[in-house]
């Protein structure tokens, strides 16, 4: 039988238990108490009834303090009233720990979301922050488990790297015994070694971003997990990819219920995320963008506005592919049907969560590699490795990442990145 928890109580429905957790919130009234108890797997009502318990007892709830710790003890009840539908009738509460010199600093008032990031460490106790975290964590195992189910092989990328595979503009440089080492961007050129040597292979880990925008949806260092396929093109790229974004939303709705509700998250909009997602060329969202009336060129990368465009313009994801050559990374294979495009995709969430996913098929022909290589100046030492990979067992390959942060904002509604993380890291926070 499994030791009772707030998330499983339903279990010892009408059974004497005993839990240990903290302080929340009370509401006395003289003869009735209401106590929110959390103990890290939820939140449940005690209800403490001045008649059923021992007049000591009952007389420690009045100066119970927010986050006071507590072993409470007492029989679980159905109420539809109660949160969760479950209360347990208090029969006696003992205070394990009690911290009376100073308030506890978050209160039941509005505090600035400055206030509340200085307090992270603490912060995450709140119902919200709970809920977040708890979807996180569901994230991210249901895509560990889509990984292995799928056949790929889980390869670390390293995070100390010689190379800058998104460009040199956002590097986080270290001094590394007397030579520079860069906090990895990105752990894809990495994977493309995977994809060759066991044929499906990804990492998840965080990656390292030193971009200087102060928008919603960028982090310094946030998560990627990183799929690369041996044998496949852009159009498995898309595939993969919408089939890994459908099983996430799909888990999450599962098993999350109870926290998508603590979110207040519209499910209905979740639930229409199913394949097939759109599919349109650059090209054509150039144009859907410049109709819709913000205007660009053909030829520019999508900056804030445009990405807004793209991302409230569906109900579902939508995949963008085919973009001009100039804007994209060295590593992306060309368009055979075209020089001027690479055969590189984009995903993006609905409601205006913007950018998912990144992917590309990769460059197979070694003279190509070599070539472009040398236009964006990398450094040839630092890549010969990588090159050397179209040199034996060269095939067409492509892989993606996908943002979990990114992920995660959109599928618990949550406006801003920052809260998606359990200690945020931007241009302005490194603290705590
Ligand atoms: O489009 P990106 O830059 O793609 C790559 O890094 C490829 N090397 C991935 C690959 O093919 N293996 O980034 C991929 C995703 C974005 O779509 C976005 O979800 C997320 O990573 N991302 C960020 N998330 C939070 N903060 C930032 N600063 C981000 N930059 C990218």
């Amino acid at each position: 039988m499994q030791y009772p928890t707030i998330e499983n109580i339903k279990k010892f429905h009408e059974k004497e238990v005993s839990l240990k957790g903290w302080i929340k919130n009370v509401r006395s009234s003289g003869k009735i108490a209401f106590i929110i108890l959390r103990d890290g797997t939820g939140f449940l009502q005690c209800v403490a009834v001045k008649n059923e318990m021992s007049e000591e007892n009952y007389s420690l709830v009045k100066d119970l303090l927010y986050e006071d710790t507590v072993e409470v003890s007492g029989v679980v009840k159905s109420s539809p009233k109660a949160p969760g539908g479950y209360e347990i009738l208090l029969s006696s509460i003992k205070v394990l720990y009690s911290y009376k010199k100073e308030e506890y600093p978050i209160q039941k008032k509005e505090h600035g979301v400055d206030f509340l990031l200085n307090h992270r460490h603490l912060w995450l106790r709140s119902s919200k922050q709970f809920a977040i975290m708890r979807i996180r964590d569901e994230i991210i195992k249901s895509i560990r488990d889509f990984m292995y189910d799928n056949e790929f092989l889980l390869l670390d990328s390293p995070i100390f790297t010689p190379t800058a595979p998104e460009g040199t503009t956002t590097l986080f440089a270290t001094d590394y015994f007397g030579s520079d080492a860069y906090l990895s961007q990105s752990g894809q050129l990495y994977q493309e070694a995977g994809a060759l040597a066991f044929r499906r292979a990804y990492c998840f880990g965080p990656t390292f971003r030193a971009e200087k925008s102060k928008t919603k949806r960028h982090l310094t260092e946030f998560w990627m997990v990183e799929p690369e396929m041996a044998f496949a093109d852009l159009d498995d790229v898309m595939d993969m990819s919408e089939k890994l974004v459908c099983y996430i939303v799909k888990r999450v709705l599962e098993r999350r219920g109870e926290e998508l509700k603590i979110l207040e998250r519209d499910i209905s909009k979740l639930e229409k995320i199913t394949s097939p997602f759109h599919r349109m060329t650059y090209d054509e969202a150039v144009k859907l963008i410049n109709e819709s009336g913000v205007k660009m060129e053909w030829g520019e990368d999508f900056g804030a506005e445009q990405d807004s465009v793209l991302s409230n313009h569906f109900d579902k994801p939508v995949f963008i592919h085919r973009f001009p050559k100039k804007i994209k990374p060295f590593y992306m294979e060309i368009d055979p049907e075209n020089p001027e495009l690479v055969l590189g995709v984009d995903m993006y969430a609905p409601e205006g969560y913007g950018e998912l996913v990144g992917g590309s098929q990769r460059m197979f022909d070694l003279d190509n590699l070599v070539k472009e290589a040398k236009k964006s100046n990398l450094d040839e030492e630092a890549y010969r490795w990588y090159i050397e990979l179209r040199k034996w067992g060269s095939c067409p390959h492509a892989g993606f990442g996908l943002g979990v942060e990114r992920t995660i904002s959109w599928i618990t509604g949550v406006e801003h990145i920052r809260t998606t993380i359990p200690f945020p890291r931007t241009i302005n926070r490194l603290y705590p």
